[in-house]
């Protein structure tokens, strides 16, 4: 009974069970994304109409990408880079240039979590004042023009701090003991206060014109691409696909896991805490144009930082019970951002422990002290918020695209992977992937993929963004993109000094005859 098909490789931990991985997906999911994000984008993507093209994007994309994910990861048992070599030699480097994606994003996700902190505490007597635009962009940030600064923001750094040392423990206690307990606590409380937090808000007065306002279908949206587009990219950041996050945490799971089913809950309950974000954003912005006497419509600053530090903490102030709602909300963000920051980290993290051969512990140190100085650089200074801005849109709208292109077409057409990858996931899984899954990877996404990418490059090159000067731009922006590109060249020309493919076997292949009870048996002793 002690022999085993593959050799375990040592040191390689798994999740608790099936729960933790689906709570931990679940956490990488649910983030600031799923708060600030969803509710704006669907209101001004159509309303309710705007459901039908986030259904089908879930549907055509957020699902099956979701499942391509899993399937690399358990499949080849290994963070994005290692596991794309495995599949096809020569796409490990887009395994680097998604943990590029990871590593960029991580560096300003995480101060955005150190601002919801400032603002949890400036919650208990409302700090913001009567003026929360001047507050936040001023007395807070201490904002100065589109350039370069090198001088700290204290009220930032601080809690920037805190957060990096969080991050650094919480990795260097591992998959089991740091990152699924921190998601078995987390969860079930951002679950809880955000619950309390739209209850509340269901109750303010001018609550129901919020709801009507978000939910009323403008079904002449539809008509318009970039609504579709709008939808597929939120689908994308939101469910944290196409990052090779989920191939990291995949990799993590038991040989013998229910993959698809899981991937089924976690794509279900992330939109269902996204809508239950516009419900309660959309309860409170109804409050406040109630207070001002004007329509939902004619609110301003409804989406991203302004809709989080500006507006909401403006409404705060006029509601009866402000601190409570106020820890509430700068609570729940808090604690949606660190359980999907902890995944990004991760997957870097993962990443160069395996191609270097490093222990868990002097990777998680390693990246995480790197990314917190490039933080603390970049986003904490009195230019962050703006340089955030920038790097978010190219990195999210660009980056991200690229990569989910690169994996279908590699999984489809250059590595002829996506047969057995199916396969895989069918011998493991009890909702099985039908032949509709091949069509929809190798053709549709990509092409549709390929249209928006091209819609949004022209766009970012004609427009410029944001009135930003046309350097800024180019440095922080067009400079993203280049900086992915020669992270993933740099990383995959480096040598392997890590394990390699016989002392870090990935899982043996499965195919459906291996859920016998031979092969069950063999996995227990696992
Ligand atoms: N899904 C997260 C959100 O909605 O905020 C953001 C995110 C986390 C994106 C992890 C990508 C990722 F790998």
């Amino acid at each position: 009974m002690t022999t085993s098909v593959s050799p375990a490789p040592e040191g390689r931990e798994t999740w608790t069970s099936n729960r933790g991985f689906i709570l931990a997906a679940i956490g990488s999911a649910v983030g600031l994304g799923n708060i600030w994000r969803f509710p704006g984008v669907a209101y001004e993507g159509g309303g309710g109409a705007f459901l039908v093209p986030y259904l089908i994007a879930l549907v055509t994309a957020g699902i099956p990408i979701l499942f391509l994910d899993y399937a690399v990861g358990h499949r080849f048992r290994a963070a994005a880079p290692l596991a794309f070599r495995r599949m096809w030699r020569k796409a490990e480097a887009l395994g680097w240039f998604q943990t590029a994606i990871l590593f960029v994003i991580s560096t300003y996700y995480a101060v955005i979590i150190a601002w919801s902190l400032s603002y949890f505490y400036f919650s208990f007597g409302t700090k913001w004042g009567d003026d929360a635009k001047t507050f936040f962009l001023s007395d807070y940030l201490k904002v100065g023009d589109p350039g370069v600064s090198t001088e700290l923001v204290g009220g930032v750094a601080w809690p920037l701090i805190a957060v990096w040392g969080l991050i650094i423990v919480i990795l260097a206690l591992g998959v089991t003991k740091g990152v699924e307990k921190l998601n078995v606590i987390g969860l079930p409380l951002l679950v809880l206060g955000f619950a309390a937090l739209v209850i509340k808000a269901l109750t303010l007065p001018g609550a129901s014109d919020g709801l009507n306002a978000l939910f009323t279908p403008d079904w002449g949206a539809l008509t318009d691409l970039n609504v579709w587009i709008a939808a597929y990219s939120q689908i994308f950041f939101s469910m944290s696909i196409a990052f090779g996050i989920m191939i990291s945490y995949a990799s993590f799971q038991r040989r013998k896991a229910n993959m698809t089913s899981s991937g089924l809950v976690v794509g279900f309950a992330n939109s269902s805490f996204e809508i239950l974000a516009g419900i309660g954003v959309f309860s409170t912005l109804g409050f406040l144009a109630h207070q001002q006497g004007v329509g939902v419509g004619d609110l301003e600053g409804i989406t991203g930082p302004t809709l989080s530090f500006i507006t909401f903490p403006a409404v705060i102030s006029q509601m009866p019970g402000a601190t409570l709602f106020g820890a509430l909300f700068f609570g729940s963000l808090a604690i949606a951002g660190f359980t999907s920051l902890i995944s990004l980290v991760l997957g870097v993290s993962v990443a160069f422990q395996e191609k270097f051969g490093l222990s868990k512990t002097t990777a998680a140190v390693t990246v995480g002290v790197v990314s917190a100085i490039v933080s603390f650089a970049l986003f904490a200074t009195t230019t962050g918020l703006i340089a955030l801005d920038t790097v978010d849109q190219f990195a999210n709208n660009i980056g991200i695209v690229v990569s989910a292109i690169a994996m279908c077409v590699i999984a489809v057409w250059l590595g002829r992977t996506i047969e057995t990858l199916r396969g895989h996931l069918n011998a493991v899984s009890t909702f099985k992937v039908g032949k509709w899954w091949i069509p929809v990877i190798g053709l549709y996404a990509p092409i549709f993929l390929g249209i928006m990418l091209i819609q949004k490059v022209y766009d970012l090159v004609q427009n410029g963004y944001e009135g930003y000067p046309t350097w800024y731009v180019g440095v922080f922006g067009w400079g993203t993109v280049a900086f992915l590109v020669a992270f993933a060249v740099v990383f995959t020309a480096i040598r392997w000094g890590g394990r390699d493919d016989s002392t870090f076997a990935p899982w043996p292949p499965l195919d459906s005859s291996a859920t016998t009870a031979a092969a069950a048996g063999k996995e227990a002793v696992r």
